[in-house]
């Protein structure tokens, strides 16, 4: 048996408001404690997003009722509501700038919109991008003009690691994160194809990427600060429909397939536990939460069942894998929150984080 800290997910979406049918904080904060994480970071574009005072309360209160682990919920930077975002920051995981084409409406595509935000949002929170490539590029150059932390969500791509690699060369206050999926999975399309040839189920943004882009991520892994999931839930029916949505859940298959990568000697429980524990504990100036820690049976060899996910939605990239090392058991400030596959802790049992004092910031 392997004990470790109780597991951060930086990158979760729990679609609640509006889109309860994909998952809710109930099903999302159990599939979370299920995976061995007892804290997640809600992202913003739900129905409707959470970008002002009321919408975040929207957010917080359906969490308080229903959720299972700590928590706390993103704010999404609109064309105009820097000043609101930033008079809200204490209360918030941090601030999401969508700069590319995603799930959602968030999207900021004028470089002028993204200015206010940088200018105002407090320095001792990071801004979190989901940037891809060139737009990446924008956001290093905005992280060093703005001299503010930028965190980079989801790398997937050997430009991208590479290029953060020398943006902290140069001290640039950039950190990054990598989801299992960019790093255990390769595109099924050809090169040529990928964005232009529609990928089904394995619909995801950003794409799933080539071998050369996972063997960077890998050869690079010094400059991963995180590991994310993306947990990006959508029902079967909804991908398997012409128009799929992109996005995979992930809260409980990441640290079954990156346990399994320690047993292959492609990682070491350090990397799991800097990436999924200190970093983003540091890069996102989170509480300790007492007497909390994760009990792994690393001999538990199964494969990867959606039928035994508590995510509401119904399926995982992963069916079928084969894996080994298992969540036995999810101690939570004090309380069994999960053992041998049970929720024990009540809906409601888990605390917005951000409730507490005021954060002291990376830099
Ligand atoms: O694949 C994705 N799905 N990427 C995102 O950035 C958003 C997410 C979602 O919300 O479904
Ligand atoms: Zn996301």
């Amino acid at each position: 048996m392997i004990k470790l800290p109780g597991l951060i997910d930086p990158h979760v979406h729990l679609r609640e408001p509006g889109a309860a049918h994909k998952e809710d904080w109930d099903t999302g904060t159990s599939a979370a404690l299920a995976g061995g994480f007892t804290m997640v970071l809600a992202m913003p574009n739900t129905k409707p997003p959470i970008f002002d005072a009321e919408t975040l309360d929207l957010a917080l209160n359906a969490a308080e009722q229903k959720a299972r682990c700590d928590y706390a919920q993103y704010l999404g930077a609109g064309p105009d509501n820097a000043e609101v975002a930033a008079a809200l920051a204490d209360k918030a995981a941090a601030l999401k700038m969508y700069l590319d084409a995603t799930f959602g409406q968030l999207r900021l595509d004028d470089m002028s919109l993204w200015m206010p935000h940088f200018e105002k949002y407090p320095r001792h929170y990071p801004i979190v991008a989901h940037s891809e490539s060139r737009s990446m590029a924008a956001a290093l150059l905005f992280a060093a003009i703005y001299d503010r932390p930028v965190h980079i969500a989801h790398i997937s791509l050997k430009e991208e690691v590479l290029l953060i690699k020398a943006a902290k060369a140069k001290g640039i206050k950039v950190t990054c994160e990598v989801c299992p999926h960019h790093l255990f999975m390769v595109s099924q399309v050809s090169e040529e194809e990928i964005g232009k040839k529609k990928e089904g189920r394995l619909e995801v943004r950003p794409r799933l990427a080539t071998q050369k882009d996972v063997d960077a991520l890998w050869e690079n892994l010094d400059v991963i600060d995180c590991f994310a999931t993306d947990h990006a839930p959508h029902t079967l029916e909804e991908k398997d429909s012409d128009n799929p949505p992109p996005g995979f859940p992930g809260l409980e298959t990441a640290l079954p397939l990156l346990l399994t990568a320690v047993d292959n000697g492609q990682l070491t429980m350090d990397d799991i536990v800097s990436r999924m524990y200190v970093n983003p504990k540091k890069i996102f100036s989170l509480p300790d939460q007492p007497e909390t820690w994760v009990e792994v049976d690393e001999n538990a060899e199964y494969e990867i069942r959606a039928s035994r996910q508590f995510t509401r939605c119904g399926w995982t990239p992963f069916e079928g894998w084969k894996v080994k090392g298992r969540v036995r058991k999810v101690v939570l400030r004090g309380k069994t929150a999960f053992e041998d596959g049970k929720v024990l802790v009540a809906a409601g049992y888990g605390k917005n984080i951000r409730k507490q004092e005021k954060n002291e910031g990376l830099y």
